[in-house]
């Protein structure tokens, strides 16, 4: 099985990512939305990436725009017929996905790889929408895709092992190391980033500390990158939310319960940097204000 014609399904801020890293590695790709302005948002996201590689000197303007010509949009889930491998990453709700699915399995060539890169619904409840479970299989990269060498490759109970192989070896051909886990409520990524996320928004409810003091406290004292608030942000506090559900569905434990101020802050829009506002307030293109 010989992986050429990649289709993704989402521009968003994942998808967008995983559309320039397989088109930047060398593959045909289709990037669908079910908006025109998302579609739009997705390719100015990857031409801005794009171009900050070509002024770091990383990549040459020759390869930055083959990359841009081997991305064709759409909004019609038909233009996946003859893709090998569909890698999904639409919003994090398992009705949502699963009638993306079920539509895809209808018109997608039956030989090629669904992917899902949920953050944490199970990959064998998604597998279950198609007729093909054993050519299913999660695979998750990390946030932003472009920079991030992750991939985190989950078989649900029935993926087969050359599936497997076929998408571990994909993952490497665009520059990402795969590591295999096994499927259960967050894999391995979320069920001990998130709950770490949803401690540091309880400890700004109970008035512990400032989201700018919290953030502080474990960017120096524990040397993250981001603090956990500016994490939250960037990663969406809806889907925060939803892995926090997933995870307390899932194991039924009330340590995984999200908490109040999370629920409230998704009640009121604020999103995080994606809306403009979550701890921290964002201008258009995403760069923190105030
Ligand atoms: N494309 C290309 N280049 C980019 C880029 C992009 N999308 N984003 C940032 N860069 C470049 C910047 O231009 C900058 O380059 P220079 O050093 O030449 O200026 C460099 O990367 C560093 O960027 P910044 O200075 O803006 O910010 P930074 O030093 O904080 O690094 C970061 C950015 C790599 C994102 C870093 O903050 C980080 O590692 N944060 C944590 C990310 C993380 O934890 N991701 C996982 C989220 S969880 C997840 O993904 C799973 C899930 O299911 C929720
Ligand atoms: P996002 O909100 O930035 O983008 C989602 C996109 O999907 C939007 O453009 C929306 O218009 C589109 N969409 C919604 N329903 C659709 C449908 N039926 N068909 C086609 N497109 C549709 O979300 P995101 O942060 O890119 O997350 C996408 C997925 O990736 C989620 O499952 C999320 O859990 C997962 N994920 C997110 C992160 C992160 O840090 N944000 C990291 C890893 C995985």
């Amino acid at each position: 099985m010989e992986i050429r014609k990649i289709g993704v399904i989402g521009a968003g801020q994942m998808g967008s990512g995983i559309a320039q890293v397989a088109a930047q590695s060398g593959y045909e790709v289709v990037l669908m939305d079910v908006e025109e302005l998302s579609l739009k948002k997705g390719l100015e996201a990857i031409r801005r990436s794009l171009d900050r590689f070509l002024r770091k000197e990383k990549i040459t303007q020759e390869e930055a725009e083959k990359a841009l010509a081997r991305i064709k949009t759409t909004l019609n889930p038909a233009d996946f017929a003859d893709c090998d491998l569909v890698v999904e990453a639409i919003v994090e709700n398992e009705s949502v996905k699963g009638k993306l699915f079920q539509t895809l399995d209808k018109v997608v060539k039956p030989e090629a790889v669904f992917a899902s890169n949920t953050s944490s619904i199970p990959i064998t409840k998604l597998a279950s929408y198609t007729s093909r479970p054993e050519r299913f299989i999660g695979m998750h990269f990390m946030n932003p895709v472009p920079l991030m060498k992750l991939v985190e490759v989950i078989r649900g109970y029935k993926t087969s092992d050359e599936v497997t192989r076929v998408v571990m070896a994909t993952a490497e051909k665009m520059g990402k190391v795969p590591v295999e886990v096994n499927d259960y409520p967050g894999f391995v990524s979320n069920r001990v980033l998130i709950p770490m996320l949803n401690e540091a928004i309880q400890a700004v409810m109970e008035g512990v500390a400032t989201p700018e003091a919290i953030d502080t406290v474990m960017k120096l004292g524990m040397n993250h990158p981001m603090g956990p608030l500016t994490l939250a942000d960037f990663i969406g506090l809806d889907t925060v939310l939803a892995i926090m559900e997933v995870l307390h569905e899932g194991f039924g434990d009330s340590k995984y319960r999200p908490s109040p101020l999370l629920k409230k802050m998704v009640q009121a829009g604020l999103l995080g940097r994606k809306s403009g506002q979550g701890f921290y307030k964002y201008d258009e293109k995403g760069n923190k204000i105030g």
